[in-house]
């Protein structure tokens, strides 16, 4: 098992991505707090997991945006299964406007979700990894780190703003142990992206079927979606390999929608 007795935190984990990826380390070995916004679900998520083992999963309520809940959620992991050894920034959210039309208040809403929780979880996270001497932190960024697309300008931003973040943890870390990656995947079909279809089609004034098979997978080698558990095992080789020789990097998975 590739990640025996790692306690990693996952953030956004109750469904989508983020529950995949738990699932996963859970699959290797690993304990995993759920921490998100909704703890019912992430309650149901964690027992599910745990019922299927081999590692075991809590839930933990956390706002990311919120200061003292990250604080108290890390500490809460850390005091009950003894530090924290790996980081999953991976909760966000997407809202869609041309950028003269944008609402600040949805911008900020949006920018702060993705860049202060990762900033704040991570500033929780690290004392511990450095007492422990290491460990991992990955942030869930997208092919929009790397690229642009009409209407999602906060997206973008936060998304650009993430790779910087883990270079910066990346340098900070070396001396630590600590490794800093970002996963960029393409599109792949989470309550998320199903929300954007029909909101791009009235947006863009095209059929719902052109905005999955133009929009989202028209420049991709084979018209796929990208799955979850490909996302998850990117996760778990950012997780697993414990070098400094595999830090401060953006591993793009989106069935060649994005080739550099
Ligand atoms: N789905 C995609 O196509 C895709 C592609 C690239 C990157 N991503 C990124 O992957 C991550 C997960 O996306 P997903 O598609 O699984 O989304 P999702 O909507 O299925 O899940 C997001 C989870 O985050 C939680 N969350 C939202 N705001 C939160 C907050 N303030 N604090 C704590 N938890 C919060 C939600 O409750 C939910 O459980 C996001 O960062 C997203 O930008 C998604």
């Amino acid at each position: 098992m590739k990640l025996k007795d790692k306690i990693a935190i996952v953030t956004g984990a109750a469904q989508g991505i983020g529950e995949a990826v738990a699932r996963r380390f859970i699959a290797e070995g690993a304990w995993v707090a759920i921490a998100d916004l909704n703890l019912k679900e992430a309650s149901a998520t964690a027992e599910t997991l745990t019922a299927v083992g081999p590692g075991k999963a809590m839930a933990v309520a956390m706002n990311v945006t919120d200061e003292a809940q990250v604080n108290q959620g890390v500490a809460q992991v850390a005091a009950v299964w003894g530090g924290v050894d790996i980081l999953v920034s991976n909760a966000g959210i997407q809202i869609v406007h041309r950028i003269e039309e944008f609402p600040f208040n949805e911008w900020k809403r949006l920018l702060s979700i993705h860049l202060d929780g990762a900033f704040l979880t991570t500033k929780a996270v690290l004392p511990h990894m450095y007492k422990k001497g290491g460990g991992a932190v990955i942030y869930m960024g997208s092919v929009h780190s790397k690229e642009a697309s009409p209407l999602k300008s906060a997206y973008v931003t936060a998304k650009h703003g993430l790779l910087g973040l883990a270079r910066v943890v990346a340098k900070e870390g070396a001396a630590h142990g600590v490794r800093a990656n970002v996963i960029c995947p393409g599109f792949v079909r989470t309550p998320l992206v199903d929300k954007q279809i029909p909101e791009q089609a009235k947006e863009l004034c095209i059929s719902e079927d052109d905005v999955v098979k133009k929009i989202m997978l028209g420049e991709t080698v084979d018209g796929e979606f990208t799955t979850v558990e490909e996302v998850a095992e990117v996760a778990l080789l950012f997780a697993g390999l414990e070098a400094n020789a595999l830090t401060g990097q953006a591993m793009v998975l989106s069935h060649g929608w994005y080739m550099k």
